[in-house]
């Protein structure tokens, strides 16, 4: 591509990232992907996932937390810093978001902080147990675009059978929260989201969400499908054995989301992307430092495996611009260019749409 395209393609980009809706963001960046698969030399990615934290306060039965054995660990802050300059200078947003609960850092206030200082945009899911109206306070200030509260099941008895150790209210009363604190610092950010996973227990509850949404005063209901072989047994997964059902549930659920003006995040059952674009746009990376192409990377206790196998590099010990054109990443674009899903791509459930 020209460099005078890349220019164009680059401030187009940057101008629909600031924008607030997710929707447009998430638009902006698959029409990006055409044009940067054609460049030879792919420029470094304007959005990472760094996980900050492996510790968790729940043990929610779809989560690999669940059955992991590792010990969970905290991204201390100057790596996380170190991290922010290795990923380079065209990063514009960041999802704290990894397989752990983000609020329990007891550096993550400094995290978002730093974030703010760079002007990055920053968005991150919690379970929301330990949102109190300090943090409330913070999260409005400091500027934070999307927060994602996740509430698998819309009603008190399904979602503490599945996020164990959660309660009903108390998250509830979290999302509260944040909607005061956003109207008191007088800001439209952040945009909240309640988010649920796609489950058989889950998707007689998907109206139900959106009106909960509603009555939160949330922006949007989110759904998300099920990622990865979450009991590592390699057995038939037992959480989602109805994927039939769940294009008319969703239907149901837009129909719903219209007449209360809820905005919806859905997966599109049968129209994923025929090639995943990931691997040019986005990377997700470990609380170790690993590179991988996207959080499926990290599921069922198989960290060690996955980055001694499929690991693309760490950040910190080399820059981000560098990794993103050597072997493992040229290697893996192809593979996914030519057809081929490899490794853990094998399972992914974004070329069926449901994720
Ligand atoms: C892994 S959690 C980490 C952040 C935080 N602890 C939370 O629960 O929001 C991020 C999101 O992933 C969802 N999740 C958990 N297990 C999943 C799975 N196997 N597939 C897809 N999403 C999953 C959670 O419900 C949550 O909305
Ligand atoms: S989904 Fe979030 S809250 Fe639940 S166990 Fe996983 S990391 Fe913890």
């Amino acid at each position: 591509m020209h460099p005078s395209r890349t220019r164009v393609v680059r401030s187009l980009l940057r101008r629909e990232l600031a924008a607030p809706s997710p929707r447009r963001w998430m638009g902006a960046v698959t029409w990006a992907v055409g044009a940067a698969r054609r460049l030879p030399v792919v420029s470094p990615p304007l959005h990472l996932h760094l996980e900050i934290t492996t510790r968790c306060n729940l043990a929610c039965t779809m989560c690999e937390h669940s059955v992991w054995s590792d010990k969970g660990r905290d991204l201390p802050l100057s790596e996380f810093v170190r991290r922010l300059d290795a990923a380079g200078p065209q990063l514009r947003s960041v999802d704290l978001t990894g397989i752990g609960e983000p609020l329990l850092h007891h550096e993550f206030e400094a995290m978002l902080t730093e974030c703010a200082r760079r002007g990055l945009r920053v968005r991150f899911n919690t379970n929301a147990t330990l949102l109190t109206d300090r943090w409330a306070e913070r999260i409005a200030e400091l500027g934070v675009d999307e927060v994602h509260v996740s509430f698998d099941g819309a009603r008190k008895e399904t979602f503490e059978r599945l996020r164990v150790g959660g309660r009903f209210e108390k998250v509830q009363e979290g999302v509260r929260r944040l909607v005061a604190a956003r109207g008191t610092a007088g800001r439209r950010t952040p945009w909240i989201s309640i988010q649920m996973v796609l489950l058989d227990d889950t998707l007689p509850e998907v109206v139900e969400l959106v009106e909960l949404a509603a009555a939160l005063g949330a922006d949007a209901a989110s759904f998300q499908g099920l990622l990865g072989d979450v009991l590592g047994s390699g057995a038939q997964n037992p959480f989602i054995t109805r994927p039939g059902e769940v294009a008319a549930h969703l239907a149901a659920a837009e129909r719903r989301a219209q007449a209360l003006g809820i905005e919806l995040a859905r997966p599109h059952p049968g129209k994923g992307p025929s090639v995943c674009p990931l691997p040019w746009t986005q990377a997700f990376v470990q609380v170790d430092g690993t590179v991988l192409p996207c959080c499926l990377y990290t599921q069922a206790d198989q960290r060690a495996h996955i980055a001694s196998h499929f690991g693309l590099g760490k950040l910190g010990e080399e820059p981000l611009a560098t990794l993103w054109n050597e072997a493992p990443y040229r290697e893996l674009r192809g593979a996914l260019a030519s057809g081929q899903r490899p490794g853990p791509c094998a399972g992914c459930p974004l070329p069926r749409g449901i994720y």
